[in-house]
């Protein structure tokens, strides 16, 4: 096993699998399965999962809504994600803690760092909602700042491409995929990663990003392995 811990990055807009809103309860088990697989194998597994099928607080601003307001609105929104994710792996029998970066202790814990690292060596899957609790900040950046936090070995962004392209591969068929590149190159060439936060996070801190499709069964499982899946970005 490559990876001891991980933390996995998911987008909301992922949940909502063929729906056009909320979540599917079919793509919500089917994640649930990869990530216990990934779990199974002896990995420690923190995860954070977007809002944006739910909410989000860009478009919102566009409306008219404050972004302040709708931001917080976004934050609540990763919790929903949080809970569904939680009871999809709780069914499959993995013992989860969630904790919010926004107080709400009638639903899950709030975010302890020490806490939630405790938590992972006793082999509980930890799921950080409500983003890191800050407005203007995206949820690949709360990614980052716990991945930091809990000194994960690498940071996962489970998309539905299956890594870093020269060129924006649903737009442009030359596009090439690399298997690995640099924080520099990835600045250099103006490739969009994750948000310029998030990136800079990573980068600063020397925490490799995988990019990968998370729709394809047992790439998870293989990455923590240590094979060739999606593009590696790293000093
Ligand atoms: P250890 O005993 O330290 O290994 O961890 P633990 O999480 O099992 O202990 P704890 O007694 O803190 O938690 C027991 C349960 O209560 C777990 O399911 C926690 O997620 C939950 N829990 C702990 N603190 C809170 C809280 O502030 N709010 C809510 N809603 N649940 C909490």
């Amino acid at each position: 096993m490559k990876y001891k811990r991980i933390l996995l990055k998911l987008s909301g807009e992922a949940l909502m699998g063929n729906k056009g809103f909320g979540i599917d309860q079919v793509r919500l088990m089917e994640y649930a399965k990869e990530i216990k697989a990934a779990y199974d194998s002896g990995c420690q597994v923190a995860i954070v999962i977007g809002g944006g099928n739910i909410f989000r607080g860009i478009q919102a601003e566009q409306g008219g809504m404050d972004r302040v307001h709708g931001d917080y609105m976004g934050m609540l929104a990763t919790v929903i994600n949080s809970m569904a994710i939680q009871s999809a792996l709780e069914n499959l029998k993995i013992e989860t803690r969630l904790q919010s970066a926004i107080k709400m202790e009638q639903i899950c814990e709030p975010f302890i760092r020490r806490k939630a690292v405790r938590h992972l060596e006793k082999g509980r899957v930890v799921i950080f909602g409500a983003g890191s609790g800050n407005p203007y900040f995206t949820t690949d950046s709360a990614a980052a700042l716990r991945a930091i936090e809990i000194e994960a070995d690498v940071i996962l962004k489970g998309t539905r491409v299956d890594g870093i392209y020269t060129a924006d591969p649903e737009k442009d068929p030359k596009a090439t995929k690399y298997d690995r590149i640099s924080f520099e190159e990835v600045y250099s060439k103006g490739l969009e990663v994750m948000d310029l936060t998030a990136f800079t996070l990573c980068k600063e801190n020397n925490l490799p990003i995988i990019v990968f499709d998370m729709n394809k069964p047992g790439n998870l499982q293989n990455l923590i392995k240590g094979e060739k899946v999606g593009t590696l970005v790293e000093v």
